[in-house]
């Protein structure tokens, strides 16, 4: 049975938005993950005030470290005062613990900051990283410079002299004095681009390396949040740092691995943080808004109808902030925060997960509201999770009725179903609303947990099913697996695209799938069939075949689910000359996968092929997934 594919008629184009990546700031994503600061609860403002804290030495006593609150702020209330009393190094002094303990590496150097105001004496800070033995390996000095009584800002670098996963950050304060702290912070230097406080380099470099067409954020379940106020309000991410008031984490709860009454969202790492990261992948960036209604698997709270005015006036703000000029208010504050320039914000959605006759409702006035202003924004709407049930259908109805831009849909499925719905989108209606494949993951058996559900097993079902998603790009329209990052000592959810610990990161099988399709994504699909029909599960293979019109390649993506080895024919129809070609494979043992001793346990190997007569002669082995490049 011969695959033949017609290089000559392309059938779609391929978006360039087709493979994105999802944001969320779950499993540590952003804090304690990509957002590189290393103090945990640096503001004070974390539900039990010293959180992370310890009150250290023999010269403090009970009433000389007081947590205070100001009623200036409503955003960063809480600071700490503290009494010294004729101190030396060691006498008195504070240490943070970091979000799983500080990883820092051996010469880098790192930016210890504070927000400070003395009201009297004459205080020097000894700041030192200390390892899990106590060794001191990394230490300077702050003498504190201002004596005002106003909150001064100060900063100081030093290098660490080893690596360790788990350091300590101390503080000890020497002389006499009545001092006040506050946002007490430690950044490395090697973060991404080198933007001071900036993110984990190694961490966005996974990203870029995917070159992702979208980034999706700042998440799912936190966007509508627990209750409406501790849903995700981008207002209060951007400005400065010490303004942006934290809420406590929707995933700070007893779920999964671990329990983690220590997440909370800082929002050092917020709406411009995001729409900057998306400029530098060149993806597009994709923000999701809560449209009134918190998590239906929680409190389910809603916003009446006459009250939803602000949450609308939050998305048309949005738009303002990302592609406004300097004269609109929104505009002028992302121009104050260092980007004039627009963001060319395209995409918007509005919801995750919400569901039922309050979301449409919901839906149909923010959609009327954007539209009539930035009818150029192509709004997302979500029907949700849970792809055969009823509700998912009522909603998609209800959103094709309202001529909905794109339609977010989300699977957390077993590989099984995976592979049974690579033809999900084949009848799919062509003319009406795009699909966005927002949330997916391949989900095996419940009895393995964490970076051990990320096998091949469910990588392989994955890509069989991206196939289908390709071959269907002309209505799908993007895609993006979740969640995208977890730590693996605080992670809530798994099956995760990317591992990581305080000093590590590795890819799963399921990134290196990702990331093979979202870099050979192609400019057109064309036509691929086995027997005249699809090739989407007959004798376990599935394949989809794009052209890349820039790069001058056929790209013919094939995967072999069988247990055996397959030879297999493909000819190339039409009068493009091939001469040569590359094949790429992945391949193994359903129960294998990668792991941070084992970071490319199976990942992607390459070799050349020939093509003869326009046609190329393959021996798929068994459990593979193959990209192949043919160059014309
Ligand atoms: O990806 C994890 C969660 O799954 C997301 O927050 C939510 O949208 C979905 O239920």
């Amino acid at each position: 049975k011969t695959i033949s594919v017609n290089i000559d008629q392309p059938v779609a184009p391929v978006q360039s938005t087709m493979w994105g990546v999802f944001f969320e700031d779950i499993n540590f994503g952003a804090d304690g993950g990509i957002y590189a600061e290393l103090v945990k609860n640096r503001s004070f403002e974390f539900a039990k005030p010293l959180m992370g804290w310890s009150v250290k030495g023999k010269k403090i006593k009970e009433g000389d470290a007081l947590v205070l609150s100001r009623q200036a702020s409503q955003s960063n209330p809480r600071f700490l005062r503290l009494n010294i009393k004729e101190t030396s190094k060691g006498d008195a002094g504070i240490s943070n613990e970091g979000f799983r303990g500080i990883g820092v590496k051996k010469d880098l150097r790192y930016d210890f900051s504070l927000m400070y105001r003395k009201h009297k004496g004459d205080i020097l800070m000894h700041v030192e990283l200390v390892d899990d033995k106590n060794n001191v390996i990394g230490t300077t000095q702050l003498k504190v410079n201002s004596n005002d009584a106003n909150w001064h800002k100060q900063e100081v670098s030093f290098a660490s002299t080893a690596t360790v996963e788990k350091a300590r950050l101390n503080i000890w304060f020497e002389g006499n004095g009545l001092i006040d702290v506050d946002m007490i912070s430690l950044f490395p230097h090697d973060t991404w681009k080198g933007r001071k406080r900036g993110m984990r380099r190694d961490m966005v470099q996974m990203l870029a390396d995917m070159k992702p067409g979208f980034i999706r954020f700042p998440g799912g379940c936190i966007v509508e949040g627990m209750d409406l106020a501790n849903r995700y309000q981008w207002k209060k991410t951007v400005g400065p740092i010490e303004n942006r008031q934290l809420i406590m984490n929707r995933w700070n709860v007893e779920f999964g691995h671990r329990p983690a009454p220590d997440y909370f969202q800082t929002f050092g790492l917020g709406f411009f943080e995001y729409f900057q990261l998306a400029e530098d992948l060149d993806a597009a960036a994709l923000p999701i808004l809560n449209c009134g209604m918190a998590c239906q698997y929680n409190t389910a709270e809603l916003v009446p109808i006459e009250d939803l005015e602000p949450y609308v006036q939050d998305a048309l703000d949005l738009i303002e902030f990302a592609n406004g000029d300097e004269n609109s208010k929104w505009g002028k504050v992302r121009t104050s925060m260092g980007h004039p320039e627009p963001f060319n914000l395209k995409y918007l959605g509005v919801g995750n997960e919400n569901w039922g006759p309050q979301y449409v409702e919901r839906a149909k006035i923010f959609q009327q509201k954007i539209k009539a202003k930035y009818p150029e924004i192509q709004l997302i709407f979500s029907s949700g999770t849970d792809p055969d049930s009823e509700r998912f259908h009522y909603l998609n109805n209800e959103l094709r009725g309202m001529k909905a831009d794109i339609i977010d849909e989300h699977y957390y499925r077993s590989p099984e179903w995976f592979l049974q719905n690579a033809s999900r989108y084949d009848s799919y209606d062509r003319k009406g609303a795009k699909v966005f494949a927002g949330e997916f993951a391949a989900h095996n058996n419940n009895k393995i947990i964490g970076s051990d559900k990320n096998t091949w097993q469910a990588a392989i079902a994955e890509a069989a099913f991206m196939t289908g998603l390709e071959r269907n790009a002309e209505v799908v329209n993007m895609a993006s697996y979740a969640p995208l990052f977890a730590h693996s000592e605080s992670w809530q959810w798994a099956p995760d695209l990317i591992w990581v610990n305080n000093l590590n990161v590795y890819g799963t099988l399921n990134y290196y799938v990702q990331k093979l399709f979202s870099t050979n994504k192609g400019t057109s699909v064309l036509e691929i069939t086995r027997e005249a029909k699809p090739v989407s599960g007959t004798d376990g293979l599935y394949a989809s075949s794009v052209i890349d019109t820039i790069k001058k390649e056929i790209i013919i993506k094939i995967v072999n689910t069988e247990k055996t080895a397959l030879s297999q024919n493909i000819v190339l129809n039409g009068k493009k000359k091939i001469a040569v070609g590359t094949i790429t494979t992945m391949e193994g043992d359903p129960d294998g996968k990668n792991s941070f001793e084992q970071a490319k346990n199976f990942s992607p190997k390459e070799q050349n092929i020939s093509v003869k007569k326009q046609q190329v002669a393959l021996n798929l082995a068994p459990n593979s997934f193959n990209v192949l490049k043919l160059k014309y």
